[in-house]
């Protein structure tokens, strides 16, 4: 259905680039989150909501009237999450099951993440086990599962999201690399854990060719190419030109990646047979991270 009313939950770096894309495509698109934020330049709508709030969920829902529904709200910090447990448990799994009572049978697409995998295989296929590594990964389970059980819910789990971001927040890891290692600063960094990083445009890509969709259940969406944090930096050094020993490896424990799952990625077993998505290649990290850095010094 084209020219849908689409209320995205979360203002931040990924519902800005789902944002962007599915209003180009001619849908109205309404942002919400605690505080107001809508990306720079752009028409889009906003309304005020507290996920971890009943009442504040039901009044969003009556004021945005939505056609779907996408959740990609906070928190979204892995670290602090494990720090904050209960406040991870209230905003993903308690605002699920608000969101669920009150858009009852509406169409809702949860963006989910790999950890919901404990990280042990190389990478993970929807068929694979669940059994989340950390609070973050439990409360993110907990929230498909709440969804998923309306029936018209699709749970899309993506691995590691990048792209320049320039909100200065919190910003991603390709982001916070690109930016120490130009200004020549050292970066520390796991070289025991993996990830199959995937670009910010292509979630917008694959969430606008479901919106368009009735499938359901859960579609797994990963970069092609799974690689450890050191070798994404050391590229990233090359790229610039600079000394590649500014980059050095740390063991995971030792780093702020800690509570993360040792392997962090997904492939899909689905999409190739979804048509909307099987045109849908997802861009190598190492070519996008050129790309981004030969065309984003705007950014830096
Ligand atoms: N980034 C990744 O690599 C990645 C990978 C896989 C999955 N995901 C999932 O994608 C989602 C968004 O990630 P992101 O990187 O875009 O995060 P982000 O930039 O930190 O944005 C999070 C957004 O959620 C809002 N929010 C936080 N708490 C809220 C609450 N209680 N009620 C309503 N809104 C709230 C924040 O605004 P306010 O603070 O103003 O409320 C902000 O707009 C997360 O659920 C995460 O699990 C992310």
């Amino acid at each position: 259905m084209t020219g849908q009313r689409v209320l995205i939950i979360g203002a931040g770096y990924i519902a800005s680039h789902i944002a962007r894309r599915l209003a180009t495509l001619g849908h109205t698109i309404v942002l919400s989150s605690r505080h107001e934020s809508t990306p720079a330049g752009e028409q889009l709508g906003w309304l005020p909501v507290d996920v971890r709030e009943r009442q504040s969920v039901h009044s969003l829902i009556r004021a945005a009237c939505p056609d779907t529904v996408i959740t990609v709200h906070g928190p979204s910090d892995i670290t602090w999450c494990e720090a904050n447990p209960e406040q991870a448990t209230a905003a993903h799994q308690r605002g699920a099951s608000y969101l669920a009572e009150a858009f009852e049978n509406g169409r809702i697409i949860a963006i989910s993440t790999d950890n919901v995998f404990p990280g042990h295989a190389e990478s993970c296929g929807e068929s694979a086990p669940t059994a989340p590594a950390n609070t973050y990964g439990r409360a993110k389970l907990a929230a498909e599962n709440i969804l998923l059980a309306t029936h018209n819910a699709l749970a899309l789990r993506v691995s590691l999201v990048y792209g320049w971001d320039s909100s200065g927040l919190r910003p991603n890891f390709f982001t916070t690399c690109a930016q120490q290692l130009r200004a020549a600063r050292p970066v520390v960094v796991p070289a025991d854990c993996w990830n199959t990083p995937v670009l910010a445009d292509d979630v917008a890509e694959w969430t606008a060719a479901l919106l368009d969709s009735a499938h359901t259940g859960v579609i797994h969406l990963g970069g092609p190419r799974r690689l450890t944090r050191l070798a994404w930096a050391t590229h990233i050094a090359q790229t610039y030109g600079v000394d590649p020993d500014l980059v050095s490896a740390a063991p995971q424990e030792s780093t702020g990646y800690a509570c993360r799952p040792r392997n962090a990625c997904l492939h899909s077993e689905r999409a190739a047979g979804i048509p909307e998505l099987a045109v849908l290649a997802p861009m190598d990290v190492l070519e996008a991270s050129t790309k981004l850095i030969l065309t984003g010094e705007d950014y830096l």
